[in-house]
């Protein structure tokens, strides 16, 4: 299966930023842009935005995801939100193992994997990212941190081909620095063929996306690799025209 086969995903991660007026205000103006069909947009803001943005695009073809949460259903575990809470919210996604959830928060591939499963049991989907350190990088220990963070990360959950992975180099993130277009499908080529181990086929209709200071002037050439079926993009996806321009330029290949 060629990338052609698999729906583009634009995801915009929001992390800490915008007010709620913002938010709403940037949501309602991307509902008045006809989005390609051949592709999926998705906005994951932070998570008290939720429930009011999933009113004003329900039934319309955003979908929108929660940052992050717990694996526990409901308990005693302050400051926390669960994957029944996300989907009673009204969205659909979430976002598991984000490198600043890992870096900053600490959070392993073992946690990672319960989130993902408490998620997949609810029906919330999860987008589960993976990519190395710049200490790794220069290492030569990149596909080996590859294999341990899919197999490990996916380690609880079952073969489905909805769920969504990031290859996010934790070096690219907010940094200006991206991968280079054959850096970023090979890396993404291996972690398909190391999905390809343990869910057998459903391999080929996993999208995987590339992360990492995606913009305007570099999705084209990212989106042209054979394995490259979208992006995940931090601060280009804050300002509504650059996000536009990424997912216009990304889809017209
Ligand atoms: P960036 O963030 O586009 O600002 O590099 C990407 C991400 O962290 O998902």
């Amino acid at each position: 299966m060629q990338n052609g086969e698999r729906k583009k995903v634009f995801a915009a991660n929001w992390k800490m930023n915008l007010t709620a007026d913002e938010a709403e205000d940037f949501v309602k103006k991307l509902l008045k842009i006809r989005i390609p069909e051949e592709t999926q947009i998705m906005v994951f803001p932070p998570s008290l935005y939720l429930i009011a943005l999933a009113k004003i695009a329900k039934g319309r073809p955003i979908a929108l995801g929660a940052q992050n949460m717990y694996w526990e259903r409901a308990g005693a575990f302050t400051g926390e939100i669960s994957a029944p809470m996300i989907k009673d919210a009204g969205a659909e996604y979430v976002i598991c193992g984000h490198s600043e959830r890992r870096h900053i928060f600490g959070e392993s591939s073992e946690m990672v994997t319960r989130k993902a499963r408490a998620a997949q049991i609810e029906g919330v989907i999860p987008l589960v990212c993976i990519g190395e350190t710049l200490e790794e990088r220069q290492a030569g220990e990149t596909l080996e941190v590859l294999q341990s963070d899919t197999l490990s990360s996916l380690a609880a959950v079952d073969a489905d081909p909805d769920i969504i992975i990031a290859y996010e180099p934790v070096w690219a993130i907010g940094t200006g620095l991206t991968a280079t277009p054959q850096d970023a499908e090979s890396a993404i080529a291996y972690i398909r063929s190391q999905i390809k181990e343990i869910w057998g086929k459903t391999a080929e209709r996993i999208r995987i996306l590339y992360g990492g200071s995606v913009r305007a002037d570099n999705i084209d050439e990212l989106m042209r690799c054979p394995n490259i079926d979208g992006a995940l993009i931090g601060g280009a996806s804050l300002n509504l025209e650059s996000f536009l321009e990424i997912v216009t330029n990304g889809t017209n290949i």
